[in-house]
């Protein structure tokens, strides 16, 4: 395994993964992205000029655009990020996430087929695991949870969960998944709550806390979910799942108030509104498999996380204030104006 097809890698954990690899392994990597809203080049710019990086922009449901890639970069394997990755869009439609997540990766899944390749991996997630009883703190989903999605997001990230797993059993393609909880770090796009509420806060401006806040999310350090993918790519069994996570349970409504006293800022600026339809509990993650089979375990604890986070988007406010205009303001209208004035 010498090329890597990294697909998605302008994104939020797709950036970070290519920087880790380059940083700690000698693959070459090919970047191939659509340029979503969510993708941005900016993000990879200290590698840009890295001899073993190259940029396509591409579609992974234009299935000639990705045979082109593949044939033109000999790729020997296939990670893929490539998704519409977040809940409150998928809530205001999921056509896009059916497109890219579901038809997108059965694209991928006929060329890995057709060309051979030796590996692929599909970066999933926990929700499709459904939610988890918020007053019974030792259960957790482990990979023989059952499927139970609740969101367009989650149904569209299982069904090609689903299909990687029909064509493993089926064409018996060298095909792995991995799913992991809610990841933050550098270069999060300010829709998903950590780097909203840094930003909302550094604006002034309220943080718009859903429900009662009591929703409990299981945190993990971007650069920790890249070195579990690199750990499964190249170690993990060809057919298995695995779970990614950091043992790191939070209400929401207590990150929000860290989130506030590291920017020394005030509880005041806390704004209550309705909750998000279908919002799932509690999400919490078993890692042992990974753990024991593999031997990872996360490098950085929540405290150091968010240490570097903060101070990351206090750093880079040139980064988010432009990501958060134009379209960003439309979708912020459509899913926080109705919530806002109940
Ligand atoms: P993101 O929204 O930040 O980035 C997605 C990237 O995919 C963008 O660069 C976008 O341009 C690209 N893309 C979208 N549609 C495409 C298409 N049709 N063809 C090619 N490229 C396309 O997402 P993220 O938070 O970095 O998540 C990456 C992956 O990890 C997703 O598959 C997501 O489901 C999964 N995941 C995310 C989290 C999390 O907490 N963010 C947790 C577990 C799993
Ligand atoms: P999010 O970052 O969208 O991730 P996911 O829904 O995929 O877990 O949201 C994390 C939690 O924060 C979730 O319980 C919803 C909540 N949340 C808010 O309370 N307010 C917000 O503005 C956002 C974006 C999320």
């Amino acid at each position: 395994m010498k090329n890597i097809m990294v697909t998605g890698g302008a994104g939020f954990i797709g950036s970070n993964f290519i920087k880790y690899v380059l940083a700690n392994f000698d693959y070459n990597i090919i970047n191939f992205d659509k340029l979503t809203y969510a993708g941005n080049l900016e993000n990879l710019s200290e590698i840009e000029s890295d001899k073993r990086y190259r940029f396509v922009k591409g579609d992974i449901c234009e299935k000639k655009e990705v045979e082109k890639t593949v044939e033109e970069y000999s790729i020997d394997a296939i990670v893929n990020f490539a998704a519409e990755s977040h809940v409150d869009r998928s809530i205001l439609g999921a056509k896009e996430f059916i497109n890219t997540n579901v038809m997108g990766t059965h694209v991928l899944l006929e060329v890995l087929k057709e060309k051979g390749l030796e590996k692929y991996l599909q970066v999933s997630t926990d929700e499709v695991y459904g939610s988890l009883p918020e007053d019974k703190k030792e259960i957790l989903f482990t990979e023989k949870t059952p499927i139970t999605t609740n969101s367009p997001y989650s149904a569209s990230k299982a069904s090609a969960d689903l299909l990687c797993n029909a064509f493993y059993h089926t064409f018996r393609l060298p095909i792995l998944i991995t799913r992991c909880s809610n990841n933050y770090g550098p270069y999060q796009f300010p829709e998903k709550l950590i780097p909203l509420m840094i930003a909302k806060a550094l604006n002034g401006e309220k943080l718009p806390v859903y429900g009662d806040g009591k929703n409990v999310r299981d945190w993990l350090y971007v650069q920790d979910h890249c070195s579990a993918i690199i750990k499964v790519l190249q170690e993990g069994t060809h057919g298995e799942v695995y779970n990614i996570g950091g043992n790191n349970e939070w209400y929401n409504i207590d990150i929000v108030k860290l989130i506030l006293d590291k920017l020394g800022k005030g509880e005041d600026m806390i704004q209550y509104v309705k909750d998000r339809p279908g919002h799932d509990r509690r999400y919490a993650i078993d890692s042992a498999k990974i753990m024991n089979e593999l031997g990872w375990s996360p490098e950085y604890n929540f405290e150091s996380g968010i240490e570097i986070t903060v101070k990351w988007y206090i750093e880079n406010m040139n980064w988010w204030k432009k990501v958060m205009s134009g379209e960003y303001l439309k979708y912020y209208e459509r899913n926080y104006g109705e919530k806002v004035n109940q």
